[in-house]
């Protein structure tokens, strides 16, 4: 698959896995829209990155998880750059670290519902796009969700990460097996420990004992992960797939 030429909406790229996502497909020759919720900032500065090298971009916003803004948001990306080929569901749905006996209900909730939420109108809003480029030139589509080592792996406090990213690897077989007779390719992306914002606040002895107990021995950086979105984007047999990026360390 070719991603000249092509236009990817990056959920979440304002900042960390999904702004180096949106460089590398920007590098790689994509239109892409720059997704944020409340980073404005920083969103305009990864798509004055892309312009300034020659590639497009656009900065849009919308809180992911609702319907309406997610519409809005394929309908403006559409409008600006042309139809979604490319759709990286990335945007990070926050939750408390906590034990399981602990977690309030309220906030394992939010997080089952927002990482549903964002898959699903993400999916929704964009695979019509992709349909209709599928129909004009047999070019179609690819999305690819960026789910979690923890998916499969437990980790103290997780709890709601872990079922969340579970059921977005779901969701990823489930539209692979129905969106890829269509001309859709549906994957995921799984990274170990990666330094972002997110994992900013974690003690430094995690960070040095997740790399130590990594065959590769060092933590993920975000270019780790947008190097793997490439390459799965890239491989036009593979779909329903699930790709871990971590080092050889199934741990974290
Ligand atoms: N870092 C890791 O160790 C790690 C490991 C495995 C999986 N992951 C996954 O990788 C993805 C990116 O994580 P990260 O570490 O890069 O996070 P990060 O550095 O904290 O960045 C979070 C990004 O998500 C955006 N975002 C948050 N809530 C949003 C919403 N409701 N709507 C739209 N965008 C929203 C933020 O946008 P604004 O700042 O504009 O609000 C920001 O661009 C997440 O899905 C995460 O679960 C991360």
């Amino acid at each position: 698959m070719s991603l000249t030429g092509n236009v990817a909406l990056v959920t979440g790229a304002s900042r960390g896995i999904g702004a180096s996502v949106a460089r590398a497909l920007a590098a790689e020759g994509a239109g892409v829209a720059v997704n944020y919720h409340g980073s404005e900032a920083a969103a305009q500065a990864v798509v004055a990155e892309i312009r300034a090298a020659g590639g497009r971009a656009l900065a849009v916003k919308a809180d992911a998880r609702d319907r309406g803004q997610v519409e809005a948001m394929a309908t403006e990306v559409k409008a600006a750059l042309g139809p979604i080929g490319i759709l990286v569901l990335n945007a990070a749905i926050g939750f408390p670290m906590t034990g399981f006996m602990d977690y309030p209900w309220e906030a394992f909730e939010a997080k089952i519902l927002g990482e549903m939420g964002a898959a699903f109108h993400g999916c929704r809003a964009v695979v019509p796009q992709m349909l209709e480029r599928q129909k004009l030139d047999g070019r179609g589509g690819a999305i690819v969700a960026i789910t979690s080592g923890l998916a499969r792996n437990p980790g103290w406090g997780f709890c709601a990460h872990s079922a969340a990213k579970a059921a977005l690897e779901g969701l990823v077989r489930a539209l692979a097996f129905e969106l890829s007779p269509m001309g859709i390719r549906v994957n995921a992306v799984a990274p170990g420990l990666t330094l972002t914002d997110a994992t900013a606040g974690l003690a430094e002895r995690h960070k040095q004992a997740a790399a130590e107990h990594t065959p590769l021995r060092r933590n993920g950086l975000p270019g780790d992960v947008a190097e793997a979105v490439v390459g799965i984007l890239k491989a036009g047999f593979v779909t329903g797939a699930t790709l871990p990026v971590n080092g050889g360390g199934y741990v974290f």
